[in-house]
């Protein structure tokens, strides 16, 4: 491995020496487009930390929902109809008549759920090891704008199949752009493209989850990962990886860039290739995912109506309201916050800054240490008390609303955001544990 690293660093090509006809192919693309090498540099051979844990593992999952999500989606499309007339129906039909339509369907019905999961877990990820910190604000950023073409790509895609709760649903949440003063009108029939939710909401609903916003999705996910292996990878301990004295990116330079972890790995002592120590572990952690997976799809696809909804096996009827409005379980964190402010225009601003505000994260905390392992305990309770908040959020979202449920969504609504007032406040003189010199297990 030393030697392949000295001489990828010297710029010897060290792939497809042999003679055969791969290698002759591979040589010949090497030539054109610096295909081994981008191979090399961004997963075989990135330098990670050697002690990423199972939070490690829900970007690979994310990637792996997103290609099921892209390859479903495609097959769905080839018999699925957007139009108003003919939606409910085709739904029916791919699930009854077209081979193995049902499971093309339960896959991605079920892959929407699971996407939002792992990337929840995903982002709580970087919440505890502060991966968001100095200098992968932008690694961040990228991450929130992700999520939230996520969240437009969902809502969406819940439209088409023009059932009840599709119809609804998308009721509900159009009209709130309608609280917005001015606009307001305009832009909830610019969105509907029609005075009510009609035909022509239900096409452009369909380019927009079908093209253009899977397009951005994986425009972003690429972009997510350049900036990811612009600065490297942060780890459990939220510790810089550790460099030999005297190397070329010794410990002093206050910028390590990402070239210089790839072209002097040998200066870098807590940094493993990629590959095979987290490919392995990567595909044992897939296996356990897709148990988890398939059993739900095989075995419980609508799970108890929170991924699919029993509304929604009925026919989209404009003249007969559902008894209660609920978004799918992913959205019901925001929508108890929405619902929790009896103001129309207050509420549908307090919904949209408890998701903005999670963008500011790396510049509320400004603590030095990046690890909860390493900070405060008052650190601790704040993200132990906003798990619980959002937990209880997701909860009251999704019940039918009661004097009890709505005042325990404004207690949460408070707890929610005072997550992030906490942060800014203890963190900036805060008492941490010392800092390893090394990374730990
Ligand atoms: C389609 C959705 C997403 C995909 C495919 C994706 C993919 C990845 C991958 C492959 C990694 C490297 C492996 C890992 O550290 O787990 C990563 C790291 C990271 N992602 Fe994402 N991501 C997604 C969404 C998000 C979101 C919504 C956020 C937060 C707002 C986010 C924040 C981060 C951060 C901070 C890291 C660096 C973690 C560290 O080094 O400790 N990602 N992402």
């Amino acid at each position: 491995m030393t030697d392949k690293y000295e001489e990828q660093s010297a710029g010897v090509d060290t792939t497809a020496k042999s003679g055969g006809i791969v290698s002759s192919v591979v040589n010949w693309i090497d030539d054109r487009i610096p295909m081994t090498r981008v191979w090399n540099m961004h997963i075989a051979q990135y330098p990670a930390p050697k002690n990423f844990n199972f939070w490690y593992l829900f970007g690979s999952l994310a990637i792996l929902v997103l290609v099921n999500q892209i390859v479903t989606g495609i097959w769905l499309t080839m018999n699925f109809v957007p139009s108003a007339e003919g939606a409910f129906a085709s739904v029916e039909y791919i699930m009854r008549d077209v081979e193995y339509g049902w499971l093309l369907r339960y896959l991605h019905s079920t892959g929407a759920s699971a996407f939002f999961v792992v990337v929840y877990l995903h982002m709580f990820r970087g919440m505890i090891y502060g991966s968001y910190q100095k200098p992968r604000e932008l690694l961040w950023l990228f991450g929130m704008l992700i999520f939230l073409a996520l969240m437009a790509e969902a809502f969406m895609g819940y439209l088409l199949p023009w059932g009840q709760m599709s119809f609804w649903g998308a009721q509900v949440i159009i009209s709130l752009f309608g609280a917005i003063p001015v606009i307001g009108e305009d832009l909830t029939l610019w969105i509907r493209g029609d005075y009510v939710i009609s035909g022509a909401t239900l096409n452009r609903f369909f380019a927009l989850h079908v093209i253009a916003l899977p397009l951005v999705l994986v425009i972003l996910v690429f972009l997510h990962i350049v900036a990811l292996h612009e600065v490297g990878s942060n780890n459990p301990d939220g510790i810089e990886v550790k460099r030999k004295k005297g190397s070329v990116a010794d410990e002093d330079k206050p910028k390590f860039k990402f070239h210089e972890y790839y072209t002097n790995k040998k200066d870098v002592i807590d940094a493993i290739p990629f590959h095979p120590y987290y490919t392995v572990k990567d595909v044992l952690g897939v296996a356990g995912f897709l148990i988890l997976f398939c059993w739900v799809v095989f075995f419980m696809p609508e799970m108890n109506g929170f991924f699919l909804e029993a509304p929604n096996f009925e026919a989209a009827n404009p003249l007969k309201t559902p008894e209660h409005i609920f978004p799918v379980w992913y959205f019901t964190p925001f929508y108890a916050i929405l619902r929790a402010i009896p103001d129309k225009l207050a509420g549908v601003v307090a919904m949209g800054a408890s998701i903005v505000v999670l963008a500011l994260l790396p510049w509320l905390d400004r603590g030095k240490v990046r690890s909860i392992r390493y900070r405060s305990i008052w650190h601790k309770l704040n993200i132990a008390q906003f798990v619980v908040t959002f937990l209880i959020l997701g909860w009251a979202g999704a019940t039918p609303q009661t004097v009890f449920s709505t005042i325990l969504s404004q207690i949460c609504t408070v707890t929610y955001f005072m997550f992030f007032v906490l942060l800014y406040v203890y963190s900036k003189n805060e008492v941490t544990k010392p800092l390893p010199t090394r990374l730990t297990k």
